[in-house]
């Protein structure tokens, strides 16, 4: 089974780029995020802690986020291959996340890292709040959740830059000729 980590700052195309990967892959597909505001609509007790980190552009802590990756994966015992998409977002989850995956006999095949500028992120964001409806998506909050990962989550790059997984695409410009180039790098593990 391939599992990709599908990495980049808010708005690098994590999401889109995983549809179309779903599309023609059929891979399985964990998105933390997506699994956190299902949460919050359902205002579980995960939701209602989960709300207060995200509208301040903050991580969730990791034992919270270690715990529902468990649960999530669990569901995909029979895929093909899984994106995640929006984790691992510490060093400490990307160590959590080899530890899941070594006791299923496995490991992280590629690490895509997406790689656009902050410029182009906020004018991204700021679009998609017009019609998102993500408590997550207002100036103030997109430049928090930047910061955020500049100082917590890209240091994720090099742990797997250090097991000899990085693969970095440039995320700016089409979105399919991005996505041919995904292509590439999960056809070569
Ligand atoms: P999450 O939901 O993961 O949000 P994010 O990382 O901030 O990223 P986004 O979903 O905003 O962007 P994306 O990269 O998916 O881009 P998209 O494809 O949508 O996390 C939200 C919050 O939950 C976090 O802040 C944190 O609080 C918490 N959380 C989640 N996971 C966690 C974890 N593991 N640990 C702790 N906390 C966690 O694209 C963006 C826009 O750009 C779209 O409008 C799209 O149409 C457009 N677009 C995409 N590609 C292109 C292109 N090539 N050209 C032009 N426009 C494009
Ligand atoms: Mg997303």
């Amino acid at each position: 089974m391939k599992y990709i980590v599908l990495f980049g700052p808010p708005g690098s195309g994590k999401g889109t780029q995983s549809e179309n990967i779903i599309e023609k892959y059929g891979y399985g597909h964990i998105s933390t995020g997506d699994v956190l505001r299902a949460e919050m609509q359902n205002n579980t007790e995960l939701g209602k802690t989960a709300k207060d980190f995200i509208e301040k552009g903050q991580l969730v802590p990791d034992s919270l986020i270690i715990d529902m990756l468990a649960k999530t994966l669990d569901g995909f015992k029979t895929a093909k291959g899984i994106i995640f998409d929006g984790f691992p977002r510490t060093t400490a989850q990307a160590v959590a996340l080899k530890e899941m995956l070594k006791a299923r006999g496995g490991d992280v095949s590629v690490m895509i890292n997406l790689i656009v500028s902050e410029k182009e992120l906020v004018e991204r964001l700021l679009n998609r709040g017009k019609t998102s409806g993500r408590s997550d998506d207002n100036l103030e909050t997109i430049q928090k959740r930047i910061d955020t990962y500049n100082n917590q989550t890209a240091p994720v790059i090099d742990y797997y830059k250090g097991e000899g997984k990085l693969a970095n695409i440039e995320g700016i410009g089409t979105i399919a000729a991005i996505f041919e180039k995904i292509c590439e790098k999960i056809e070569a593990v």
